[in-house]
Formats: structure tokens, sequence, C-alpha cells
């Protein structure tokens, strides 16, 4: 049966010195989202962007503004990046001490809120809070930087991830970050992956349309 998967372009690999027609390259493809990276060198070893980048993209964008916060202490910046524009906050599992208040809170301003899990943080994890997040992002390389290589075992843990949602009869989606292009992406959503992060070969690509559509192909 085909599955409507969403496809969210990483803009961590796009040229920074042209926001607005990167902005507009996404607009008109067949991309659904836009996945921002926010890293403060403290949670992972390398700084990208903030709050400026995100209100640039909400300016000139036309899809759903993804954003993913690897950063400690996430609690003290959601409002911000929910008034900047983002559509979806994910925080990281390992990042805060009080995840179920944090979903609480990006939750009651109307954003949809994500849950992330580094590669070495077990699905369980997530058990009392499952039912509560619009999606979980499992990370398929550690976070921190684009083009490395994907995770094999991944796929174990998307399938424990999606047996975890669907015996608690929870709504969230499953997002995967890190090393996805046309090669593992059919895999990945047999899995139960149902939103695609792809940074390098997206931005990298000859053709960045083209490639947008060999990934939603690959998963059919
Ligand atoms: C990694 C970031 C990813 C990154 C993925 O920490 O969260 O979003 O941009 O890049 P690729 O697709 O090149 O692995
Ligand atoms: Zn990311």
């Amino acid at each position: 049966m085909d599955k409507k998967v969403i496809i969210s372009p990483s803009i961590l690999s796009c040229d920074h010195a042209n926001i607005e027609a990167e902005a507009k390259k996404i607009n008109k493809s067949s991309a659904d989202w836009v996945h921002i990276d926010v890293m403060d060198g403290q949670f992972v070893p390398n700084i990208t962007f903030g709050l400026p980048i995100v209100k640039a993209f909400k300016k000139h964008s036309e899809k759903l503004l993804d954003v993913h916060l690897m950063i400690n202490s996430p609690e003290n910046f959601a409002e911000g990046f929910i008034k900047a524009g983002a559509g979806m906050l994910t925080f990281h599992y390992e990042a805060t001490a009080h995840s179920h208040r944090l979903i609480n809170f990006i939750k009651s301003t109307g954003c949809q809120c994500g849950i992330a899990l580094n590669p070495a943080t077990p699905v369980s994890m997530l058990e009392e809070i499952i039912s509560d997040v619009d999606m979980v992002l499992i990370m398929t390389v550690n976070p921190g930087f684009g083009g490395q290589k994907f995770i094999e075992n991944s796929y174990s843990k998307i399938s424990r991830c999606k047996e975890m949602i669907l015996k608690q009869n929870s709504k969230a989606l499953i997002q995967v970050d890190g090393g996805v292009d046309n090669t593992n992406a059919g895999k990945l959503v047999s899995a139960g992956v149902d939103v695609l992060v792809s940074g390098s070969y997206l931005f990298n690509a000859e053709n960045f349309e083209e490639n947008v559509k060999l990934l939603k192909n690959s998963a059919l």
C-alpha cells in the first residue's frame, strides 16, 4: 500500500549566503517541510544558527518550519523559536530533565512538538510520553554534522518505536535524520518512518527537485 512520506530538506547543507533563493527553491519543489538545525556547541560539538535564520525562512518560506533544537535546556528557548515561526519544534530527550513539562508548553502554544533521541538513547525512554508528542525523531547519525554515515542498526529501533506507537494508540509520526538518501529511504519507510530529513543528498544534488522526487519515489 502506498504511504505518503513527508520530505524535510535540512538547510544545514544549503547555501547560507542565499537564504531567500534557497527558501524559494524549496517552495517550488515537492518537498513538504523545511528542517532547521539549531546547535549550541554544548549539546553537540558544533554551532550553527538561531532565531534570525528561523525568522528569515519564515519570511520567505511557504512550507512548515521543522525546527530541530540540538541545545541544552531547550525550555529556555522554546517560546522564542515558536514566535520566530516554528511549526514543529523538536527538542532532545537528553537535553532537559523535564520533557513532559516542555511538551505541554510547546503544545499549549499551538505549535506541534517532536522529541528526538540520540543513537545511544533507547526508545523505551519514551514509554510515558509517546502519546503526548506529535513526532519522534530517531537520529540515524550522532547529531552535530551533515554528511555522516547512516547507522545501520537504526531499522530495529524504528520498528520498536512503531510498535510502541501502535500499542499506545499514539498519533506520533516517526522522523529520521542523518545519512538519509535514495538507497535507504524505502527500507526506512517500510520500517515505519513518516518523515525523511535529508541534507547533503538533496542540497549537493545537481537537481534538487529530482532528488526530492527520488526520495519520495524510493519510499513508495
Ligand atoms: C545532523 C542534523 C541533520 C543533518 C543531516 O546533526 O540534525 O539534520 O543536516 O544531514 P545529512 O542528510 O547530510 O546527513
Ligand atoms: Zn536535524
